[in-house]
């Protein structure tokens, strides 16, 4: 196995800033919280989770109309969240214990309260005038196209002062930055090397896919198959999505942009991208030379229902299309997403753990989940997401960035004061003091399974091989690596299945954490019950 970086070794831990840990007493977590929980997170012993990197959702200035993805400053810290100095510190105490820093990077838009786009809304002929996307009307006044906001509407605001048309992808608040201007690329390189020369690890980049549209900007086809149930106003999800993102012209950026991370040696570009494999693919680059890992959420997306032979379906495929030069990954939860426990279940929430923790590639796992949190329970007037507020749906975003839950007192642990959002009911049990205790919990369950991975070359770097049994709700799978092999088996279903591994092998690990360790050519897999096998 050739020498592997950190970053196909690790596993990541993605921290939604203002739920970790409110240490300033306003009920919104900070950096300085960041600080405090790092032991939590990796301590160099098996009491810890044992993460290798961290990814921090943004904690630039904002006006928060979007919680932080509508950036005012790129090179600074929101007071909420603290200083630079709390950064750098972060960056330090991290380092000393060996956990990367990945930061996001949010290239696609600003703020509207960001003073370029205050420049740039001022005439149409400032030096800022160019650095959005900027069109007159049609001769009626309507807006130039008919593209729709990811979150609702049309994707254009009328400005009075330039009586001109901006666009914008999300929130009205949230105008695009226009990337074919050489000087916008620029000074977001620029942002790029801020934070690498303050030192961090990588970045999670923002919709990547979108930062470059057709220069024409023509209208894009209706679909004529859409769910009966889209809200009125989906005009985005009404739509073939051929000239707003995912053009030809984005490698050349990433290019640019890889060559510019490659500067300063062992970093990481992560992308968030939507498409479908052929076109995901492309963003590693024909050479290698794009994205280190376009994410990959087709454990999110094309898994509605827990169906082994569906999971075994997309790890097939997506071990398959990643060019050998490429790494994959995957994930299970993060910002944006309900939570995982809700979407398959408590029980299977923990055979997902062992399915994440075990496949060929990356993972990244999301704040809570380890302890299996559930989607939050948020009141229609308890809403702040503007998704769920401007689509007018019942889904918002707010159920899976509910606070952390440390300990069992009032605000579990995540500040002293009422949190932005409300902690999940289950608090009292399900905190991170309860289940350190708890042997068999779900948190132990993720510590064995981390440090498991962290010892086994077979996992941790090792082929994938998908294996046939013969029941329908089981996915099992060979990793190998220089000789050594292990078979994992999952049950998906509530029924007990029996599978054989390829030969006699020690049983190391259960999802139920209550077998004992021992040789076995055979074993009963209670439901959802999740094994690794060490073969002989
Ligand atoms: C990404 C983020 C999401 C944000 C959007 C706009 O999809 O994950 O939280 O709202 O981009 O920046």
């Amino acid at each position: 196995m050739s020498k592997l970086a950190w970053w196909q070794r690790g596993v990541v831990y993605q921290i939604y800033p203002r739920s970790f840990q409110d240490t300033s007493g306003n009920g919104v977590g900070d950096l300085q919280g960041v600080i405090e929980r790092l032991a939590y997170l990796n301590d160099g012993t098996e009491r810890s989770l044992g993460v290798d990197a961290i990814w921090l959702s943004p904690f630039y200035p904002s006006p928060m109309k979007d919680f932080g993805y509508d950036v005012s400053d790129y090179c600074n810290v929101h007071p909420l969240f603290g200083d630079l100095a709390t950064f750098d510190r972060l960056i330090e105490e991290a380092h000393k214990r060996g956990i990367r820093i990945i930061i996001d990077y949010v290239p696609n838009h600003t703020s509207d309260e960001h003073p370029w786009f205050i420049e740039s809304r001022s005439s149409r002929d400032n030096p800022k005038a160019d650095w959005y996307i900027w069109r007159d009307p049609k001769p009626d006044g309507s807006p130039p196209n008919n593209w729709g906001s990811v979150f609702g509407g049309p994707a254009w605001e009328w400005d009075e002062t330039r009586q001109q048309y901006y666009f914008h992808q999300f929130v009205v608040g949230q105008p695009d930055l226009n990337w074919r201007n050489p000087e916008v690329k620029a000074a977001m390189f620029d942002v790029l090397r801020f934070w690498l020369e303050r030192g961090v690890d990588g970045f999670r980049m923002d919709v990547i896919g979108m930062i470059i549209k057709h220069p024409d900007m023509p209208d894009q086809p209706w679909l004529t198959d859409v769910d009966p149930n889209l809200p009125e106003n989906a005009i985005y999800w009404r739509q073939e999505h051929i000239y707003d993102q995912d053009q030809d012209d984005v490698h050349q950026v990433l290019r640019e942009m890889r060559a510019l991370l490659d500067e300063y040696g062992d970093t990481v570009g992560i992308g968030e991208l939507f498409y479908s494999l052929p076109r995901w693919v492309k963003y590693y680059g024909e050479q290698g030379d794009e994205l280190h890992l376009p994410f990959n959420f087709r454990l999110i997306d094309h898994l509605p229902v827990w169906d082994a032979q569906q999971a075994r379906r997309i790890v097939d495929d997506v071990d398959g299309a990643v060019p050998p030069f490429g790494w994959p990954n995957y994930v299970l939860g993060n910002h944006d997403q309900p939570r995982v426990a809700s979407r398959f279940g408590a029980e299977q929430a923990r055979t997902a753990a062992m399915l994440l923790l075990t496949l060929r590639g990356t993972p990244t796992l999301y704040y809570g989940d380890e302890l299996g949190i559930p989607n939050g329970d948020i009141k229609p007037e308890q809403k702040v997401d503007p998704w769920g507020i401007q689509m007018g749906v019942k889904y918002t975003r707010d159920v899976c960035r509910t606070p952390m839950q440390w300990d069992d007192s009032p605000y579990a642990g995540f500040s002293n004061v009422e949190p932005w959002l409300p902690v999940t009911p289950d608090y009292r049990t399900r905190n991170v003091a309860a289940q350190d205790k708890d042997e068999r919990s779900m948190l132990n369950l993720y510590r064995r399974l981390l440090w498991y991975r962290k010892g086994s070359a077979p996992l941790y770097g090792g082929s994938y091989q998908a294996v046939d049994t013969p029941h329908a709700d089981v996915f099992a799978y060979l990793r190998e690596a220089d000789g050594e092999r292990i078979f994992v088996a999952l049950n998906f279903g509530d029924e007990e299945r029996t599978v054989s591994p390829p030969s006699r092998g020690q049983l190391v690990l259960s999802t139920a954490l209550d077998r004992a360790q021992g040789v076995t050519n055979e074993v009963k897999l209670r439901p959802y019950e999740g094994v690794i096998i060490e073969l002989g």
